[in-house]
């Protein structure tokens, strides 16, 4: 079983990517091959809506992202982490989900389902987390995160949302999220 993260924070060791860190250990020791790909690092334009996918499914920018749609593609389970920045999942990891729209074509226009026909949904988990107790803080993330979800054959399940989480390394002060994630992370194999 493979397992795909992405880390959609541009600070590296942070919080989110802590927590994804966290649940990835734990798809790992539960039998899974994880993967992580950190967004900020993937030299890539956004999504120019040149249309040169509606034919094939098949994106035509050739830059970083032609290396995540095989692992999107090939994934059994999602994991996605995100802080929220300006009340959203941030730039760079909404550039990724927007240059998901040839795999948007290919599921719903050209009829080629990520799963195999009658197969459950691909698990997916979604990490987030914001500086704020601001009460909808993640409000509009789940929208979009369901939204991308969906389009991958990707269930939307668990969620683990953490408030006033601000300084690099605050996450480790908190009292049950490493554990949460890790276990998190450990039912998207388990399936317990
Ligand atoms: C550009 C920017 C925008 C932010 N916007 C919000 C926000 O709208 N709400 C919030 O609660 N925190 C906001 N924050 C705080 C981050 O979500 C918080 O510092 C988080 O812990 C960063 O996680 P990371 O270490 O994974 O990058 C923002 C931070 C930055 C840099």
């Amino acid at each position: 079983m493979k397992v795909l993260g992405l880390a959609g924070s541009p600070r590296r060791g942070g919080n989110s990517e802590t927590l994804l860190d966290r649940a990835l250990a734990g798809a790992q020791d539960a039998g899974a091959e994880v993967e992580k790909v950190v967004v900020s690092r993937l030299k890539m334009r956004g999504c120019q809506h040149c249309d040169g996918c509606v034919e094939t499914g098949l994106c035509i920018v050739q830059d970083d992202m032609q290396s995540v749609y095989p692992k999107l593609r090939e994934m059994d389970a999602f994991v996605v982490a995100s802080p929220m920045f300006f009340m959203a999942v941030t730039a760079q990891l909404k550039a990724v989900f927007d240059r998901c729209q040839c795999l948007w074509i290919a599921k719903y226009d050209l009829g080629q389902s990520f799963v195999p026909e009658g197969a459950p949904k691909r698990p997916g988990l979604f990490i987030a987390l914001g500086g704020t107790r601001f009460k909808h803080l993640f409000d509009p993330s789940r929208v979009i995160v369901k939204s991308i979800f969906a389009s991958l054959d990707v269930a939307y399940g668990p969620e683990l949302f953490y408030r006033s989480i601000d300084k690099k390394g605050d996450i480790r002060q908190h009292p049950t999220a490493l554990d949460e994630a890790y276990a998190a992370g450990r039912r998207l194999v388990t399936g317990e």
